[in-house]
């Protein structure tokens, strides 16, 4: 297995380019299922999940070219060929579960292996369900799949319990293709969701409110194809914006909207770090010695992000005084502490929160990446750590960064692919 070295202690300088959005583009791709014209994604980041999404579609029957060297990729859903998402990609990936809803909408069936992913926490699916179930879907289980069916999707008016991102976007690629009008209250207001939005529109769908609590989508007979450019990853962003302030360094960061980084923005902010706009699509991150303590609750959007808290504990595991860190969105998704503490961190964990007692310093260490954003978190710690550290579980990081090592390595840092 492939493991990252790294030599902390290296402040990074200089520019790193963002990549399109994981999360914008794997149900983007999903949506792709809705029409039996071509489309053409731009800005599709070079990903594992990526790879799994396409893997899954063209088991479907979708034919997909990628075009590596310009971040492209080709898609065409004229001839499906079957209704069923085996249980490969699915337990590789939960967002495979995306493709529910478009499957329903085309074909009036899908038969879909129940969602793995990474683990971190109870990750039901009611809402998808119960979404897709009043608009007529009937379901049945059996042997480890769901099977959906329906003779026709109706509009419906949804509520639902919580603003969950993938219910909203399973239950709004249903509705585009259903007959009438179908109104989504307590959606999710993510920016991916409101790209997923804007996709749909280009291709002729009906949706209004996307990025609002409240969605409307009339159905149409049927979508045409397309291109389309995916938004900057703002999760990748957040990533290299704590990597700069973690190190101590200077970065300059390319290709986001930063509006979509408000919270993450006013909490380096508030811990003393200095971020500003240079540029439409720039923002500079300095830091100005240790952090100061701040508290943060992981909230749905427009609020602090879940997919950035660990990378946020590792930055206040050097702050001077203690913080608090609230994860309302998903509860077991602490896996990286236990690691972090071999590092020499101070974290206590009570129920939903860790209380994170900063130090001067970290230590480096031999550590075990547990899932995507804690395994970001760990390199983030082992650059700022005395000493070398060592990152095993490599492959969950690939999972959602494209080159993480290489492009921290033209930042300056000293860190590198050991091979297997
Ligand atoms: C998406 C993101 C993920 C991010 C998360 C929250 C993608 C591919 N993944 O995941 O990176 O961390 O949003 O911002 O976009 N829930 C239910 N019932 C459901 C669905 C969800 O109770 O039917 C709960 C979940 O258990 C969790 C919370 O709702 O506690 C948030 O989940 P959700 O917003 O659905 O996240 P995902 O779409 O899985």
């Amino acid at each position: 297995m492939e493991r990252i070295l790294v030599e902390g202690g290296v402040p990074l300088m200089g520019r790193v380019r963002i990549k399109g959005a994981k999360n914008a583009c794997l149900p983007i791709m999903a949506a792709s299922l809705l029409t039996s014209e071509s489309v053409i994604l731009e800005d599709v980041p070079d990903l594992d999940d990526v790879r799994t999404m396409s893997r899954l579609l063209r088991s479907l029957g979708v034919e997909i070219f990628r075009d590596r060297r310009n971040e492209r990729i080709f898609v065409n859903s004229r001839r499906l060929t079957t209704s069923t998402a085996p249980y490969g990609p699915v337990r590789r990936m939960r967002a495979s579960f995306l493709v529910m809803g478009p499957l329903l909408a085309r074909l009036g069936r899908a038969r879909i292996s129940l969602p793995g992913g990474c683990a971190i926490g109870t990750r039901p699916i009611d809402l998808h369900l119960k979404g897709l179930g009043a608009m007529g879907s009937q379901f049945t289980m059996d042997d480890g799949y769901i099977e959906a069916e329906t003779p026709c999707l109706e509009g419906t008016g949804i509520y639902l319990d919580y603003p969950s991102v993938g219910a909203t976007e399973n239950i709004l690629m249903a509705a585009v293709l259903a007959r009438g009008s179908t109104v989504i209250e307590n959606a999710a207001a993510e920016p991916e969701v409101v790209d997923l939005a804007n996709f749909l529109n280009s291709l002729g769908a009906r949706i209004k409110g996307a990025g609002t609590p409240l969605v409307r989508i009339e159905g149409v007979a049927s979508l045409g194809g397309g291109r389309y450019r995916v938004i900057p990853d703002r999760i990748e962003a957040g990533t290299f914006m704590a990597a700069a302030a973690i190190s101590g360094g200077d970065v300059i960061i390319e290709n986001v909207i930063p509006q979509h980084l408000s919270a993450v923005i006013a909490k380096l902010q508030e811990m003393g770090i200095l971020v500003e706009e240079t540029g439409k699509g720039f923002l500079r991150v300095r830091s100005r010695g240790r952090p100061r303590a701040v508290d943060i609750k992981t909230l749905p959007y427009p609020g602090f992000p879940t997919d950035l808290q660990p990378q946020f504990m590792a930055l206040l595991t050097l702050a001077q005084g203690t913080s608090v860190i609230t994860e309302t969105v998903f509860e077991k998704r602490y896996m990286h502490v236990e690691e972090m503490a071999r590092m020499g961190a101070r974290i206590r964990i009570e129920d939903r929160a860790a209380i994170i007692t900063g130090r001067q310093l970290l230590q480096g260490a031999l550590v075990q990446a547990a899932d995507l954003r804690g395994g970001a978190a760990l390199v983030l710690s082992a650059l700022a750590a005395r000493g070398f550290s060592e990152i095993r579980g490599v492959h969950h990081i690939r999972r959602g960064y494209s080159r993480m090592v290489g492009r921290l390595r033209s930042l300056g840092g000293r860190i590198f692919i050991l091979p297997s």
